[in-house]
């Protein structure tokens, strides 16, 4: 077994942590808040081992009236390897503590690539991961984007990927974010920094992206034209996205024809909080003129990167082969195989 931390119990944190509890091969050692609040009193009514992040922190939990089993270093000394899921930045300062103490440690996509110098899409480069000591598990966009254009470059070939994507504002519990009225373009500056980022995982790809935010917070909206060097059609486009994992493919004829539609898919899917792990690939927009394949995709971005997490677990750890793992995961998320 598996012994796992979880340090940061926020919008990945907590689907981490309720995830590996899924996995029989993992056990949660614990999990790492700073304020005592709802997120942690139901931490601890789950029965999970809560932890204040340091001992300023464990003064306020004892004032709220919860009692922690201790800090965040004292959960260290529990764990095989920690899940750092705490807010951009604030991993790479975590880094010293891990290292110090010999753990293995996995950090998520708000952290630079130079952290760990492995940015990770189990389907991408699992393997890259073995005999590590850390990773880096990519953004929520960088994920769907690694998923699907490595999938069309085994069975195509890309040339090139251009993708605009349309970003939710905030998560559904971010207030201070909002309410906003506009589409802001994030960044006006281009290229935005998710092409970059594609290729911390797959270096060979020529990519260029732009992305906006709106005011939603179901998902993220991706346009896509990917230019292939093989010959393909329609069809061939959406069998070979049909058999890739994580990528579910949605319908307009069905009724699906935006994110909410989507959403409200992973509700009737009876997902945990209506998460949606698998990139949604509109299956009737896929369009080819000339070379170019065009198609929109749905991102969930607090549910994307969980199975990431998981084989993370399994790769830093050994044990398993890529597809093994992939296969697990899945099945204990209840994820559709294509
Ligand atoms: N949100 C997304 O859609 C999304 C998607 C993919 C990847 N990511 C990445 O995942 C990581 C975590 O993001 P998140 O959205 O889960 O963050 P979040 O919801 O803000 O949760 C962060 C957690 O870290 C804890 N924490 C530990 N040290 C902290 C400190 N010094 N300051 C503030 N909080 C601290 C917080 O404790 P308290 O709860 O006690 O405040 C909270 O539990 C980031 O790298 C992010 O880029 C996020």
């Amino acid at each position: 077994m598996i012994r796992v931390g979880v340090n940061g119990y926020g919008v990945i944190g907590r689907r981490v942590a309720d995830a590996i509890v899924l996995q029989p091969d993992m056990i949660l050692a614990g999990v790492v808040k700073v304020k005592p609040d709802y997120k942690a009193r139901i931490a601890v009514e789950k029965k999970y081992n809560l932890y204040a992040s340091d001992e300023e922190s464990l003064k306020s939990f004892h004032r709220s009236g919860l009692s922690p089993k201790g800090t965040l270093e004292d959960l260290l000394k529990e764990v095989d390897i920690i899940v750092d899921a705490c807010p951009e930045g604030v991993g790479a300062q975590n880094s010293r503590i891990y290292e110090d103490l010999g753990k293995k440690a996995i950090f998520e996509g708000g952290e630079e690539h130079d952290l760990t110098g492995l940015s990770f899409v189990s389907q991408c480069n699992f393997d890259d991961a073995k005999g590590r000591r850390s990773l880096r598990v990519v953004s929520c966009n960088t994920t769907a984007l690694c998923r699907v254009i490595n999938s069309l470059d085994r069975a195509f070939g890309v040339k090139r990927a251009r993708a605009v994507i349309v970003r939710r504002a905030a998560d559904p519990d971010e207030t201070s974010k909002g309410p906003i009225d506009a589409v802001v373009l994030d960044p006006v500056k281009l290229p935005s920094h998710h092409g970059h980022d594609v290729r911390t995982v797959l270096p060979n790809i020529d990519i260029v992206t732009m992305a906006l935010k709106v005011p939603t917070t179901h998902m993220h909206l991706h346009s896509l034209i990917i230019s292939v060097k093989e010959k393909t059609n329609e069809d061939k486009v959406r069998d070979s996205l049909k058999k890739t994992t994580r990528v579910l493919l949605v319908d307009s004829r069905e009724g699906i024809k935006s994110t909410a539609q989507v959403a409200d898919l992973a509700r009737e899917l009876g997902r945990p909080r209506s998460d949606l792990y698998e990139v949604a690939v509109w299956g009737d927009s896929i369009k080819i003129i000339d070379d170019e394949i065009y198609f929109y995709m749905g991102v969930h971005q607090e549910a994307i990167v969980i199975p990431e997490n998981i084989d993370a677990i399994r790769a830093l750890t050994g044990g398993y082969s890529k597809e093994e793992s992939i296969r697990l995961t899945n099945k204990m998320l209840g994820i559709i195989e294509g």
